[in-house]
C-alpha cells in the first residue's frame, strides 16, 4: 500500500490522532516489508508494520488461539486492515544471543494446538482455516531438486577458493546430493504442523522473547503448514538443553521414540544446510566475494556438514 493509505488506515485508530503528535522512526533491519516503524508519544511506545496477506492469516489464527509465541496485538481491528501494531520491545536479538528455552515451548504449544481436530475445526468455521497434513510434492521435488543442483557449486567454490575449510562442505553435499531424493521424500514424510518459517534471531524481540514476523509463514510452505520440526532443527541439533525442552513440550514428540526424534532433527538440520549454501551462490553466476567473507561464512557453518555427516538419526540405507 502507499503512504497515504497506510498513514490513512493507522489513524482510524483514535490513539494515533492526530498523527503529527507522534516521534516516527524507521526500522529497516534486513527489511523486506515496505512500511515498518517505531511511534513514540510520551510512554507509548509502539511497533507498527504493514503486513502482507500470509502474515495477516497466521496472526489472526495465532491471536484465535492466545498464543503467547508472538508479540501481543495492539488493535486487533487493524489486522485485517493489514496493519500490525504491537508494543516496541527493543532492538532484535544479537546474532550470538542464546534464544530462551520457553520460546521453544511455547513454538512447540503453537503447533500443539493447531493440531489439534478440535481447535481446527474451530479455526476452520470461524476464520476458513485451512491446513495441510501431507506434502502435495512441494517439499519432495523442489528440495530433492535444491539440494542435488548445489553440490556442483560447492565444488566450483572449492577451485575457486581453495578454502580447505571448504573440504567438509565438499563432503556434505555429495553426500546429500547422492541421496537427495532420500532425504527430500524422508523429509517431507515427517509429521506436519504449523511453521513460522524464518525463525532465527533476527525476528526474535523481548524479554521474554517473542518470534514476530509472519510474513514467511504462508510462502514457504503449504497454507503455513510443513514439516514440524523444520524451524526448530537446527537449534535442536546444537543444544541438548532446547532439545530436550523441545521435546518435552511438543505433542507429536511425545508420541515418538528417541530414534525417530534424532532422525527428524538430522533431516530437519540437511534442508538448512542447503539453505545457508544458497546464501553464498551469487544470482548472476559469478563468484566475488572475497576469500575472507568465504571463509568466515563456511567455517560459522560447519557445524552443520558435521550434524549432517554424522550418523546419528541418519534414516537406514543413506
Ligand atoms: N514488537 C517489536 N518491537 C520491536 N522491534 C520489533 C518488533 N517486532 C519486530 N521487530 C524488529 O523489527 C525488525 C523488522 O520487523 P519484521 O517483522 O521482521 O519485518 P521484515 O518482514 O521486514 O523482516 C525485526 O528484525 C525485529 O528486530
Ligand atoms: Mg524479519
Amino acid at each position: 500500500m502507499n503512504a497515504k493509505a497506510f498513514w490513512g488506515i493507522l489513524q482510524t485508530e483514535r490513539t494515533f490522532r492526530p498523527i503529527e503528535d507522534w516521534r516516527i522512526t524507521s526500522i529497516s533491519v534486513g527489511s523486506v516489508s515496505p512500511n515498518v516503524y517505531r511511534l513514540r508519544n510520551g510512554p507509548e511506545d509502539y511497533y507498527v508494520k504493514e503486513i502482507n496477506e500470509g502474515e495477516r492469516k497466521s496472526l489472526l489464527v495465532l491471536a484465535a488461539i492466545r498464543s503467547k509465541l508472538t508479540p501481543p496485538i495492539i488493535f486487533p481491528d487493524l489486522i485485517s486492515r493489514r496493519i500490525l501494531v504491537s508494543p516496541y520491545l527493543g532492538p532484535c536479538l544479537r546474532q550470538k544471543a542464546k534464544l530462551e528455552l520457553q520460546l521453544f515451548r511455547e513454538y512447540a504449544r503453537m503447533q500443539n494446538m493447531l493440531n489439534d481436530p478440535g481447535v481446527r475445526e474451530n479455526l476452520r468455521r470461524t476464520h476458513g482455516y485451512k491446513w495441510s497434513d501431507k506434502d502435495n510434492g512441494w517439499f519432495s521435488r523442489g528440495y530433492a531438486k535444491g539440494i542435488s543442483g548445489c553440490l556442483p557449486w560447492i565444488i566450483r567454490f572449492k577451485q575457486r577458493y581453495k578454502l580447505h575449510e571448504l573440504d567438509m562442505w565438499v563432503k556434505a553435499f555429495s553426500f546429500m546430493a547422492g541421496n537427495a531424493r532420500l532425504i527430500a521424500r524422508e523429509y517431507s514424510g515427517m509429521p506436519f504442523a504449523r511453521l513460522h518459517g524464518d525463525f532465527r534471531e533476527d525476528n526474535v524481540v523481548g524479554k521474554p522473547q517473542r518470534l514476530a514476523d509472519w510474513c514467511s509463514s504462508y510462502e514457504r510452505s503449504i497454507n503455513g503448514h510443513g514439516p514440524f520440526m523444520s524451524d526448530v532443527g537446527l537449534y535442536l541439533a546444537r543444544d541438548e538443553r532446547v532439545k530436550r525442552a523441545f521435546i518435552r513440550a511438543s505433542n507429536i514428540c511425545r508420541k515418538a521414540d528417541a530414534r525417530t526424534i534424532d532422525r527428524w532433527i538430522w533431516l530437519a538440520s540437511c534442508i538448512p544446510l542447503w539453505g545457508k549454501a544458497n546464501m553464498l551462490i551469487p544470482d548472476n553466476g559469478r563468484m566475488e566475494l572475497s576469500v575472507a567473507t568465504v571463509r568466515r561464512f563456511v567455517r560459522k557453518h560447519t557445524w552443520i556438514c558435521r550434524v549432517v555427516l554424522s550418523h546419528r538419526g541418519r534414516p537406514v540405507g543413506m
